[in-house]
């Protein structure tokens, strides 16, 4: 699946719009910007409530959950709801799968039961891509998250969240700390912050968990937190993925906790108004303390809220893209019979 992965365009349709929602990787700048500003239509701003719409009414969503997850599928399944969709999550471990039964014949399968959106997280890297190219061209395929490549709707929330405490991006410094290797949130929120042009995105942890980034990519990288977190507007934690780690790349996490753990003092180096995020589960006491995950400048929970907002934004997004291209296809038809119908008169 992996070898596909270098074809991220696959998930815009023929007018540059999203038509799937597969990795951040090769979007524009209104792109994202629509899904944020989209989200803030579905907040109240007095009370902070999101609101039910019906926009997805009579729509028919999948969701595919093949590894673990809490935040992401729960805020996915509560968005669905709000926007009025039908709703169905595969229990993947009493389903068919179990008989060993194939991803693309789940695939087509579940597609017959006129499926209009998959939502699917897998721990192969490409996993969605390999189902955008499978399904039928009015099916859309939403990556909630796959192997270590991308988590685009997570990057999405945490974007979200920066803009709602901090305004503009683009006058910011963003430190993110940790296991940056293995993680797919972290590729995401390079990208996301790259393409709002962010002022600074540093990536702090050991050798042993930091990947070579392209120069012209602009990521500061740093080995030492103390100096990483210096002067930063925000800060995102990131837990070790023991799950990815094929071989010992820590001496221990106590070691890890005290070169790389976020403490209430280590905090102080960064902005006296800095925000702390971590996209979940956090690790109490490995990578983050509780005084500061619990903390007055921790936006953790708000970034959890907020998922729900930002993935009905972007599956509204894309069936309103889906509905724009109908229309378009169906004035070009209209279009071409005026044509012959001139050319036969005259
Ligand atoms: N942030 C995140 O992806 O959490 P879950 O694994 O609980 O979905």
């Amino acid at each position: 699946m992996s070898s596909r992965l270098s074809s991220p365009n696959i998930q815009l349709n023929e007018l540059g719009k999203l038509h799937h929602f597969l990795t951040l990787e090769g979007l524009k700048a209104h792109h994202l910007t629509e899904i944020l500003d989209t989200t803030e239509s579905f907040i109240n701003p007095n009370t902070n409530e999101i609101k039910k719409v019906p926009l997805l009414r009579g729509k028919s969503i999948m969701n595919l959950f093949f590894e673990p997850s809490t935040r992401t599928r729960t805020t996915f399944e509560i968005a669905e709801k709000r926007l009025s969709a039908d709703v169905s999550s595969l229990d993947i471990q009493t389903s068919a799968t179990k008989k060993g039964e194939s991803l693309l014949d789940t695939l087509w399968n579940l597609q017959a039961m006129q499926a209009d959106m998959f939502v699917i997280r897998h721990a192969q890297s490409g996993a969605a891509q390999f189902f955008a190219q499978h399904v039928a061209p009015h099916v859309h395929v939403l990556n909630a998250g796959d192997g270590q490549h991308a988590h685009p709707s997570q990057a999405m929330l945490d974007m979200f969240t920066i803009r709602k405490h901090k305004g503009d991006i683009f006058d910011l410094k963003v430190a993110i700390v940790g296991d940056v290797l293995h993680s797919r949130v972290v590729r995401s929120q390079i990208q996301a912050l790259s393409i709002l042009e962010a002022r600074e995105i540093r990536v702090v942890g050991p050798k042993t968990l930091m990947p070579e980034y392209p120069e012209a990519l602009g990521v500061h990288v740093y080995h030492d937190m103390d100096e990483g977190i210096q002067d930063v507007d925000v800060i995102i934690m990131v837990r070790l993925q023991n799950e990815r780690m094929t071989s010992a790349l820590i001496p221990s996490e106590k070691e890890f906790f005290k070169l790389y753990g976020l403490t209430e003092t280590r905090l102080a180096l960064a902005k006296p108004d800095a925000i702390v995020m971590h996209p979940g589960p956090i690790n109490r006491g490995v990578e983050i303390e509780s005084a500061v995950a619990d903390g007055p400048q921790s936006v953790i929970l708000e970034q959890v809220t907020y998922g729900i907002a930002v993935r009905m934004a972007i599956m509204s997004i894309i069936m309103s893209n889906a509905a724009q291209l109908s229309q378009h296809h169906a004035e070009q038809t209209s279009q071409q019979t005026q044509e012959q119908d001139a050319k036969e008169t005259s």
